[in-house]
């Protein structure tokens, strides 16, 4: 159990679950752009620890980079979704993949993903930790998942409640909500 300012979350997904999770997803991705040259793109704040471990774990000859954006405010998804910093790359032809932390409600990449297809890249994938499928209202095609995850409010591994609570190691669901199942 932790208190993250005045909300108690106990464990979801223990750190070792996530880090072989997150090592089979790199296998897989070591195999499909095997000779691509893909480059990485992680949707901050959320995803820079996800893509972390991923990163230590491909054998890709491959680039990172970064966007930056906001849509959640506290507890829920705010609906509209700011872009605050955008691709410096230039990726047309590029094999792009893109890494969420988790995709809730859909708008971030239904935001997101022309931006991308404007660009032109030679091909474009959704590689996100956790999705909420019962909360996602957009139909976004998802190409590498990790976890499945009931429609609840969780943190940790890069995932914050206001702010807060992105240090933790694992996943942590909000512990009214867990309470719940
Ligand atoms: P979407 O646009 O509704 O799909 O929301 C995507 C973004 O909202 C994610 O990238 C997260 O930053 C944030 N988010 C969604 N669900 C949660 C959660 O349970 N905890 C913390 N952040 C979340
Ligand atoms: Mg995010």
């Amino acid at each position: 159990m932790k208190t993250i300012r005045n909300k108690k979350f106990v464990s979801l997904i223990p750190k070792e679950v996530l880090e072989s999770r997150i090592k089979v997803l790199a296998e897989q991705l070591n195999n499909d752009y095997r000779g691509q040259n893909p480059i990485f793109v992680g949707i901050l704040n959320g995803s820079f620890m996800f893509l972390s471990e991923l990163f230590k774990n491909l054998e890709l000859q491959c680039e990172v980079s970064f966007i930056k954006v906001k849509s959640y405010e506290e507890m829920s998804s705010s609906g509209h979704v700011a872009e605050l910093i955008g691709l410096s790359e230039n990726i047309e032809g590029r094999h792009v993949v893109i890494v969420e932390d988790i995709v809730d409600t859909g708008q971030t990449m239904a935001k997101v993903m022309p931006e991308f297809e404007n660009q032109k890249p030679a091909s474009l994938s959704i590689l996100t930790l956790l999705h909420k499928k019962e909360a996602t209202k957009v139909d976004i095609p998802l190409n590498y998942v990790g976890f499945e995850i009931k429609n609840k409010f969780v943190i940790g591994f890069g995932l914050d409640y206001d702010g807060y609570g992105r240090n933790i190691d694992e996943i942590m669901i909000l512990a009214d909500q867990a309470k719940e199942e």
